[in-house]
């Protein structure tokens, strides 16, 4: 089975950033492993909840940092994040509704909206940072 694990290559070059990608990274794993290991429907609806938890204060902490420094690219930024928050509410509410089984399939699906958008939208992000900001920042 293919769990999604945090390497090097994931890696947007700013730590503060890099921390909360590496703790999501954990929380799909987490969520996979549930999956496969066929727990509870509410063991499972729960590990959705903080997914979707974690990932909303994850999107503000670097909406946060866009708007600190000026980024140009924060509108596009902003509206990719707030569409992958919606696919996990309604993902969440379907999970919560029992219309939805969490199968691999689908986890597949969140794995990689999540590695698209670190390795595209958060990468471009932490290049910006990593010319723009002061050291204090990048650590
Ligand atoms: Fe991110
Ligand atoms: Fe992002």
């Amino acid at each position: 089975m293919s769990a999604i694990r945090w390497e090097e290559t994931l890696s947007v070059g700013v730590e503060v950033i890099d921390v909360d990608h590496r703790r999501l990274v954990a929380m799909l794993d987490g969520l996979y492993e549930a999956v496969d290991a066929d727990d509870s429907k509410e063991v499972l609806a729960r590990t959705v909840e903080s997914l979707l938890d974690y990932t909303r204060e994850h999107f503000r902490d670097e909406e946060e940092v866009m708007r600190r420094h000026d980024y140009p690219e924060i509108r596009e930024h902003m509206l990719e994040h707030q569409d992958l928050l919606r696919k996990l509410l309604t993902f969440k509410k379907k999970v919560d509704a029992r219309e939805l089984d969490l199968t691999l399939e689908v986890m597949d699906f969140l794995g990689g909206w999540l590695t698209t958008h670190m390795l595209g939208a958060d990468k471009r992000l932490g290049a910006f940072l990593v010319n723009r900001a002061p050291a204090v920042e990048r650590s």
